[in-house]
């Protein structure tokens, strides 16, 4: 219905995740033209804030980044005029009921479609679900919320979660957001394997000898250690990031590129896994590192980390999928804070060529002579397939080399915050790039076990330098499995 109207009501207005990713993901959307005809925006904190104050705020946060070239700030005054603020408490009905009013008023007399945004911590969850679908849900159209992370930390407290929204929410009211599912090479992980006659094909235990999934980020918890330390890297990264691009990689062709008929086979692959088991997996923390004269400090000398605190800042595991497709392939990730590197890809080792003719030509490291395909999922963004080929002369010598799609020179254009796509899916009620209920419960099987191991014996993590390639314990689990960390050359 063009003539709906939207509103997006980002509840916990003043946080950093509005502020840098929300807002600005909205602007994006307004910009593009994305937008319904008729929305608005409404922030929503315990905070006194007036509509010309939060505008002040999330006019800071808007950049022109699209079309350099092209002034926006006309199309940012138009946006910001349709940004409202409501000061309310979060368990409230009466101020959410306050905020369902102001919301039909700017909504007009038109079928008005209601999105709530909850960018606050979980232990308030509950509290917004219960009062917003009470009393600021929508009487003539759709109500949905999006959730972010954490949903739990393990089976139980998860489950109880779901619980609690499912009293005041239907499943398909209940956006559960992943973000690296919006990542464009996240999303281009399906085109690349279903539509190319070259990778389908290849797509098993057949042809592939490992996949590796990694995560680093070049700095550390700096004034977050407060959510991370009851979560840790496990929690923070792996079991949704990591997992889901995993699920993605690895499911059977869906019967359609409907939301549910790709949930499916996500599902039933994360189900065809079993738990993690201690030993297929090394925990790390990083410790403090002084280079060229800046002491970078460790992970519990954060100020907002407690004392003596376990939990993990860099973690590797290996994972196995029990089907007919990977049987015996080591998935294995890893996942880490304050590396020497940001980035996030996936590494496709390929099997050794049988009986390969030009065996001599590789010397004794015969592994490193297979292909590789590596998807570099952020920061620039590409695909690259490593293959052997000779080196031009008179002489037979081999070489390896990269085919490349390298995004920045084939794609000029930005590409567009994942925050971009996920809202956008919301308001169109796309489900695909969302968590389903059943999914969320199959990934935290998976982790639940090894996590309370993890507490329960109080493991104490393996220290690795601020800035260095993380815990050495890593190449033994790989070696383990006899594969080597692409990424380490
Ligand atoms: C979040 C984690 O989900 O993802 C953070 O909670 C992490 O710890 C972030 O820094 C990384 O996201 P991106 O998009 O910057 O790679």
């Amino acid at each position: 219905d063009d003539e709906a109207s939207v509103s997006i009501t980002v509840v916990g207005a003043s946080g950093d995740l509005a502020k840098k990713k929300i807002f600005p993901a909205l602007f994006a959307l307004y910009y593009e033209g994305c937008l319904p005809k008729h929305f608005s925006i409404f922030g929503y904190a315990r905070s006194k804030m007036t509509d010309a104050e939060l505008r002040h705020m999330v006019s800071k946060t808007l950049t022109c980044r699209i079309d350099k070239r092209e002034n926006c700030s006309e199309k940012m005054e138009e946006f910001l005029k349709r940004c409202f603020y409501h000061s309310g408490q979060y368990d409230s009905e009466e101020d959410f009921r306050e905020l369902g009013k102001k919301i039909e008023l700017h909504q007009g007399p038109r079928v008005s479609n209601h999105l709530f945004y909850l960018s606050i911590p979980p232990n308030i969850f509950l509290d917004v679900v219960k009062c917003a679908s009470k009393s600021a849900s929508s009487a003539s159209g759709w109500t949905r919320v999006i959730v972010e992370k954490p949903f739990g930390r393990d089976s139980e407290s998860s489950a109880a979660l779901t619980r609690g929204l499912k009293e005041f929410l239907a499943e398909d009211q209940i956006f559960r957001i992943d973000h690296y599912l919006g990542k464009e090479l996240v999303e281009n992980l399906s085109v690349l394997r279903f539509s190319n006659l070259v990778f389908e094909p290849l797509w098993s235990r057949q042809y592939i000898r490992n996949v590796q999934l990694i995560f680093s980020e070049d700095f550390g918890t700096e004034g977050r250690g407060g959510y991370f330390d009851s979560y840790g890297i496990i929690r923070d990264i792996m079991q949704n990031h990591l997992l889901q691009i995993l699920a993605l990689f690895a499911m059977e062709t869906p019967i359609s590129l409907e939301a549910e008929d790709i949930r499916n086979e996500k599902v039933k692959v994360l189900r065809s896994m079993k738990p993690l088991r201690l030993e297929d997996v090394v925990i790390g923390q990083y410790k403090s590192h002084t280079k060229g004269g800046i002491t970078y400090p460790g992970y519990t000398e954060d100020k907002t980390v407690p004392k003596g605190s376990l939990t993990p800042t860099f973690a590797a595991a290996a994972l196995f999928i029990n089907n007919a497709r990977w049987d015996g392939v080591p998935f294995l990730m890893k996942a880490g804070k304050a590396l020497h590197t940001k980035q996030a890809e996936i590494r496709v080792q390929f099997r050794h060529v049988p009986g390969n003719l030009y065996k001599g030509s590789f010397g004794t490291d015969l592994d490193r002579a297979t292909n590789e395909l590596v998807i570099r999922v952020q920061p620039d963004e590409g695909i690259y397939l490593k293959i052997n080929n000779k080196i031009p002369g008179l002489g037979m010598r081999l070489d390896r080399s990269n085919l490349n799609l390298h995004y920045a020179a084939r794609y000029p254009k930005e590409i567009p915050d994942a925050y971009e796509r996920l809202l956008l899916d919301a308001i169109e009620g796309e489900r695909r790039l969302f968590i389903r209920s059943d999914e969320l419960d199959a990934a935290w099987e998976l982790f639940t076990p090894l996590l309370k191991e993890l507490e329960q014996k109080r493991m104490a993590p393996e220290l690795y330098p601020h800035g260095s390639r993380g815990p050495v314990g890593a190449h033994y689990l790989a070696a383990k499995y006899n594969v080597r960390w692409g990424d380490l050359g």
